[in-house]
């Protein structure tokens, strides 16, 4: 299975986002997530569509577009015509499991990529049976709403748990993890069963990106190969 880290321009420095995101784009990076608040579903506000716009005629990367808001079934559509190749949507946004689908479906009908996320405490069980209607799920392993939290290790067997979901409903799903990951935190998420692995702080704050990125990729790599 691909490994890919997707270094998350939250922790970009918005003066020069287009140069930072080609650092990461010229290391080697595929993908690139995008993290939306709306102050409402979190306690904190990034952007809207505008930014996606903006961004997509200068790279080719995959935009992993991460939407902690409410309500985002009003949003998915402006996302989508932004230029994100996946829009993922929270569960706990959702008040059931056929809203979640239907969200899904929306998703799906532009053509991209569906991924749900959930929070620490939802536990794995919230998606069995519906696995299969998404490409990717994004495993939370910080509270979300800010950058440059630490990870909380008992998400380890949430992923674990999934991956053996996946493998009865849908064995190409992609296992995303997202909050605290760095040079120390790396292999569990992959020990676990993740292969996308979204890094902000780790990334973006330090003194050269494209290393840090590359440094990450390379450990995640070995990480996988123990599995
Ligand atoms: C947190 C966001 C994350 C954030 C991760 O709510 O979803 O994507 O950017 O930042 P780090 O890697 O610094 O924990
Ligand atoms: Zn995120």
């Amino acid at each position: 299975m691909k490994i890919e880290i997707a270094p998350s321009i939250l922790a970009a420095d918005v003066y020069s986002l287009g140069q930072e995101v080609a650092k990461v784009e010229d290391a080697g990076c595929r993908y690139l997530h995008i993290d939306i608040m709306d102050g409402h579903f979190v306690p904190n506000l990034s952007y809207g569509p505008h930014v996606v716009k903006c961004l997509r005629p200068h790279s080719n990367m995959f935009f992993d577009v991460h939407l902690m808001i409410s309500d985002p079934g009003k949003y998915i559509e402006d996302y989508a015509r932004a230029g994100a190749d996946l829009i993922t949507v929270h569960a706990e946004a959702a008040e059931t499991a056929e809203e979640l689908l239907a969200l899904a479906e929306q998703i799906h009908s532009f053509g991209i990529q569906a991924g749900v996320s959930i929070k620490p405490g939802t536990p794995a069980e919230v998606l069995t049976g519906i696995l299969d209607k998404f490409e990717l799920v994004l495993v939370m392993s910080v509270e979300p709403g800010f950058g440059g939290q630490s990870y909380i290790e008992s998400v380890n067997e949430k992923i674990r748990i999934l991956r053996e979901m996946a493998e009865e409903e849908n064995p190409d799903l992609d296992i995303e993890v997202d909050g605290g990951i760095g040079k120390a935190t790396i292999a569990m998420p992959v020990c676990a069963g993740a292969n996308i692995l979204v890094a902000g702080s780790s990334v973006f704050g330090a003194e050269d990106a494209g290393q840090a990125a590359r440094e990450l990729y390379a450990l995640a790599v070995q990480e996988a190969e123990k599995r």
